[in-house]
């Protein structure tokens, strides 16, 4: 028998139900345990992961309920180059909900702590939502002759196209190959999809609400914006157990979140350019970079763009717009992912521990 290297190994999966397998938390493990598969939930060894799952659960919300009413005209009053962005960016952001939905199930099957399980069960679920919150939007405020050309666009540029091909390929190696390495490197770039791609976008909306436009539009993104975070929560538990436990090499991860900036940067800069008020080439370098740097700091590395400017947000101005916060006085800081202010409920005994 030939010696295969640990990087190659396949990943196992877990039997559906196995009777002879050991719970018990001393043996509990991220992957590579011995789980029974029953969601026996009275006793976690990853107490934070019920925290969490408390937190996703209360962030529950329904697009309808948000008014986009005022939308529907502020779209025409956009200029021809924000009413251009605007498709871009949901035709863009449905692309990343929509994989995310397909991928999240392939990175939970390995799972053997059920409490982490049920984190990304909710989390699937509310990819879906996100997708169908796109679909609430398009139809409500993109008139019916135009509808389709948003739910095409990423057929029709080549740049997005070529941006969505760069990153589903990271999930599909896993998905053509399940070794550990190529698992690995699947869960380094669902870290980068949910802490580093959305909020380009969601600063293009947050951007238009602070001159008084679409704000049906960024109400709902608000909504996506906070749930986003809890996945960024999540990633930021499991990515460094994987460190843990997976052989990999850091420089790899500093080439995937320098891959990941620059097809940020290039996509950005396409879609919305120097265009639009607010937000030039510069700033959207500025932010991704900070934004690079805070998600590696979360996940124990070093920042990767060291300039002084690399290590502050060019849209601090902008964060009001993402706090839904009633009372305006407990402002969320978004962009560090620290976003306790949104806890609605006292039931959350372990969000401390996150
Ligand atoms: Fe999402
Ligand atoms: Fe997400």
């Amino acid at each position: 028998m030939t010696y295969t290297p640990e990087k190659q190994q396949k990943m196992p999966v877990n039997p559906i139900f196995n009777p002879r397998g050991d719970d018990t938390i001393e043996n509990r493990t991220m992957w590579f345990g011995n789980t029974t598969n029953l969601m026996q939930l009275n006793d976690v060894r990853y107490s934070w992961a019920v925290g969490l799952y408390k937190q996703m659960r209360e962030n529950f919300w329904i697009p309808e309920k948000l008014d986009i009413t005022q939308d529907v005209t502020d779209y025409w009053n956009l200029t021809p180059e924000e009413r251009y962005a605007f498709d871009g960016i949901l035709s863009y952001l449905t692309f990343l909900d929509s994989i995310q939905t397909y991928n999240i199930p392939y990175l939970k099957n390995p799972i053997t702590a059920p409490e982490v399980t049920l984190c990304m069960t909710e989390q699937a679920s509310q990819e879906g939502l996100h997708n169908q919150s796109y679909q609430w939007m398009i139809e409500t405020i993109i008139p019916a002759e135009k509808r389709s050309s948003v739910y095409d666009f990423w057929r029709t540029d080549k740049i997005l196209l070529e941006r969505c091909e760069f990153i589903a390929s990271l999930y599909q190696k896993y998905v053509d190959n399940p070794t550990h390495e190529n698992y690995f490197i699947a869960l380094v770039a669902d870290y980068l999809l949910e802490g580093l791609y959305f909020y380009n976008g969601f600063i293009f909306f947050y951007n238009l609400a602070s001159r008084m436009l679409m704000p049906g539009s960024a109400d709902i993104f608000k909504m996506i914006n906070r749930d986003e975070l809890s996945h960024v929560r999540l990633f930021q538990r499991l990515v460094p157990e994987a460190m843990s436990t997976f052989t990999h090499s850091v420089e790899q991860i500093y080439e995937m979140f320098d891959n990941a900036v620059r097809y940020e940067c290039k996509w950005t800069n396409h879609i919305v350019g120097n265009q639009i008020l607010g937000i030039t080439e510069a700033s959207t370098e500025q932010y991704t970079k900070y934004l690079a740097n805070i998600r590696l700091r979360a996940i124990g590395l070093e920042p990767l763009y060291k300039e002084d400017k690399f290590t502050k947000s060019p849209y601090t101005h902008l964060e009001k717009f993402a706090d839904t916060k009633a009372d305006g006085n407990t402002k969320a800081n978004f962009f560090e992912s620290g976003v306790t202010s949104y806890v609605m409920s006292s039931g959350l005994g372990g969000w401390d521990e996150i």
